[in-house]
């Protein structure tokens, strides 16, 4: 079912936009870290680094409704703002970014509004990340509902990428001097390059490890 908000009462409906988008963060939380915990224990390997989640602000929200022309209501901002819950899953390697998002849209309860893949098509400023945006049920206690939550899905050097260069943004308001938008793009270039080697370099590892395991088992074998 979809979200409709009881709207007869400003205050209350905020609390209720909050709890249902709390909800949607612990339930994709626990999804993500059941699939790290799984991955543990199949692969003796943790694809996640980190998770971060975040509510959008209720100032955010309002300044995203004025941005788009909507009016500032509480039922505008369930229908029309994608990320008032907000989760960001640090990777290691490229490759994890592609197992986690397929793990998550697979699962049944699971619904994908839209999916923005940054690292096949990097925005011009250099961002890279994969973005998806889903509905998950929750489930109160006389009705099942929809909430959205974007997932932001990308690498440690991604991330720091993407951090400093929203800082930059920030701090010249969008106006950047030439020069420093320039060093980002080669920046991120570099990011993209170093994600790579890291992930060649770790396929390689991968490789020479397994061998040398089969060489030991060859070998007991023999006993
Ligand atoms: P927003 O209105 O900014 O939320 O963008 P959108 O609804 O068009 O969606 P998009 O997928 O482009 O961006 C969603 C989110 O990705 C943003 O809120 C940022 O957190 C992040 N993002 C997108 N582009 C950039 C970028 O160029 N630099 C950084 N640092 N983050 C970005
Ligand atoms: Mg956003």
């Amino acid at each position: 079912m979809e979200f409709v908000p009881d709207t007869r009462n400003d205050i209350d409906s905020w609390k209720e936009v909050q709890l249902v988008y709390n909800s949607a963060l612990k339930e994709i939380g626990t999804k993500l870290e059941i699939l790290n915990d799984e991955f543990q224990h199949v692969h003796q390997y943790n694809p996640i680094e980190h998770i971060k989640y975040r509510l959008k602000s209720p100032e955010s929200i309002v300044k995203k409704l004025k941005k788009h022309g909507h009016e500032s209501t509480i039922q505008n901002m369930v229908q029309h703002v994608n990320d008032i819950a907000g989760v960001r899953v640090i990777c290691s390697f490229t490759s994890d970014i592609y197992r986690i998002a397929e793990m998550i849209i697979n699962q049944s309860d699971i619904k994908v509004h839209s999916v923005k893949d940054y690292i096949l098509n990097p925005k011009p400023s250099g961002y890279k990340s994969y973005h998806l945006i889903v509905t998950v049920p929750i489930f109160l206690s006389d009705r099942i509902i929809d909430a959205k939550v974007e997932i932001q899905i990308r690498t440690v050097a991604m991330d720091f990428w993407a951090s400093l260069e929203h800082k930059i943004y920030y701090k010249f308001e969008g106006n950047a001097p030439e020069h420093i938008k320039q060093g980002l793009v080669e920046c991120a270039s570099m990011v993209s390059d170093l994600d790579a080697r890291m992930l060649a370099l770790n396929e390689e590892v991968r490789c020479l490890i397994a061998d040398r395991d089969s060489e030991v088992d060859v070998m007991e074998d023999i006993d």
